[in-house]
């Protein structure tokens, strides 16, 4: 079919349905400006080794530039024999400049083409997200300094287990994304390796300057061998993963919120900003927000499973399978977006409930602090652990809180225990002893907050 841009070893039409399924314009035409760009870039690489002559050249690259202000415009007139956005944005560059047009692509394949815009694309993505991603973090140092005083249950296996400062929970989630950003800035390295100058799998025969490419492009290298450059979609799959993990992160701490706004919990309410109510029960608050933020990360794992799926068994190189690369990439990318700007939302406009919080934590979550009572008073800790379990036993025999014991009943299991026993029945001290690095004493606590502060200030 003559008019295709492949069309000249074919005599008969694709089937339409073949047509359509071939097609990738429907969701590759998100990459319009990185494919003008590139080939912007492209055309001038070829002027320098004199495939087009300077003329040529500049007519080449300035029609790319009006194909790209009809993109920006809205007016561009996708025809439905667009395959993608490569042979898009040719065939109408030829329609505006003429046969000129039909020297762009000396040299080069759709392969290196696709695989350099969808670096160019993610590239900017990452930028997007990575901001978003810092954003976020902010919040959660900022309600960390301003919240140091409020005190709460830990839980391990959601069972109530010692008493911890909200802003160490906070702190917690803090950490995990700040490894996000860490790896996020990694794969960027990745992403940013230039395939253009590689041709369809073999390389480029025209000796383009692929270091001119890069240079132009903004690309941080040009990639080492034609064949993978082609075909090699790692670093999709690497997004992929991060946004699935930085995602099951969301989803952890979304798991957490919605728990603690329980009215079993109050630990917190969410802002009206970002719950719903139910068209039934008058009475509810539905924390959606945190809900789909929990559900999204099941869907942006699915686009990083499927695709390795479609990699899993493709022979080297370039298979038509790979252009299954672009929707979930577009679709993480999109989902990504939404669930850091709603949990940056969430984050800084839910009100703790410090009341509740406080009022949550019972005497028996002080158990480990008597051990610790005793091991400061020379007994094993092995030993320590024992004593306190008995007086747990002691407690719920008598039918009354750990607190409750008097010095006389917990002197019946140890005499180490004196009237300094006392101080342990206060939620405060408790928190405190936990000062070697990294616990939940206010010193700790402030040392995080500064260590993230520092390294977040040079992000
Ligand atoms: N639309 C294609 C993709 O997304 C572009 C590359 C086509 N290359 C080819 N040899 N058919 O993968």
């Amino acid at each position: 079919e003559g008019s295709k841009l492949w069309g000249g070893r074919f005599t008969g039409a694709n089937d339409p349905v073949m047509e359509k399924f071939n097609a990738s314009i429907g969701f590759d035409r998100r990459m319009w400006e990185a494919d003008i760009k590139g080939s912007q870039a492209y055309v001038r690489a070829l002027g320098k080794v004199g495939l087009v002559t300077k003329d040529e050249m500049e007519e080449i690259y300035e029609g790319l530039g009006k194909v790209g202000i009809e993109w920006q415009n809205g007016t561009f007139q996708i025809q439905p024999s667009d395959e993608d956005i490569h042979t898009a944005n040719e065939r109408r560059l030829k329609e505006l400049i003429g046969p000129a047009a039909g020297k762009l692509h000396t040299g080069r394949s759709r392969n290196d083409q696709c695989a350099t815009d969808m670096r160019i694309w993610l590239r900017e993505a990452l930028r997007t997200l990575r901001g978003y991603l810092l954003d976020f973090i902010h919040v959660f140092l900022e309600r960390a300094k301003r919240e140091t005083d409020i005190i709460m249950p830990g839980y391990t296996h959601l069972q109530r287990a010692q008493p911890i400062r909200w802003s160490h929970w906070l702190l917690s989630h803090a950490c995990a994304l700040q490894r996000d950003a860490q790896r996020l800035d990694e794969m960027a390295v990745r992403v940013n390796e230039l395939p253009l100058g590689s041709g369809a799998l073999a390389g480029n025969p025209f000796n383009v300057d692929r270091q001119f490419l890069a240079k132009e492009l903004g690309f941080g290298a040009v990639s080492l061998n034609s064949l993978d450059a082609t075909s090699g979609r790692d670093f999709v799959v690497e997004f992929l993963f991060w946004a699935s993990l930085t995602a099951t992160h969301l989803s952890k701490w979304a798991e957490d919120l919605i728990i603690y706004s329980s009215k079993e919990f109050s630990f917190i309410s969410l802002s009206d900003a970002y719950s719903t109510g139910s068209s039934l029960m008058p009475q509810k608050k539905n924390p959606d927000s945190l809900e789909l933020i929990r559900g999204k990360a099941g869907r942006v794992f699915g686009h990083c499973s499927g695709f390795m799926m479609t990699l899993k068994g493709l022979p080297s190189t370039y298979n038509k399978d790979l252009q299954e690369d672009k929707e979930g990439m577009f679709d993480a990318y999109d989902t990504m977006t939404g669930v850091l700007l709603v949990a940056t939302g969430v984050l800084s406009t839910l009100e703790v409930n410090k009341v509740a919080a406080k009022a949550a934590l019972s005497p028996d979550m002080l158990a480990t602090d008597i051990a610790y009572y005793l091991v400061r008073k020379g007994i094993p800790f092995r030993e320590a652990h024992g004593m306190s379990g008995a007086a747990v036993h002691l407690a719920e025999t008598k039918k009354c809180q750990l607190s409750d014991l008097t010095l006389a009943d917990l002197q019946t299991i140890s005499p180490k225990f004196t009237a300094d026993v006392e101080k342990l029945w206060n939620y405060e001290n408790s928190v405190e002893q936990y000062t070697a690095a990294g616990g939940t004493s206010g010193a700790s606590v402030m040392h995080q907050i500064q260590t993230l502060d520092e390294w977040l200030a040079h992000m």
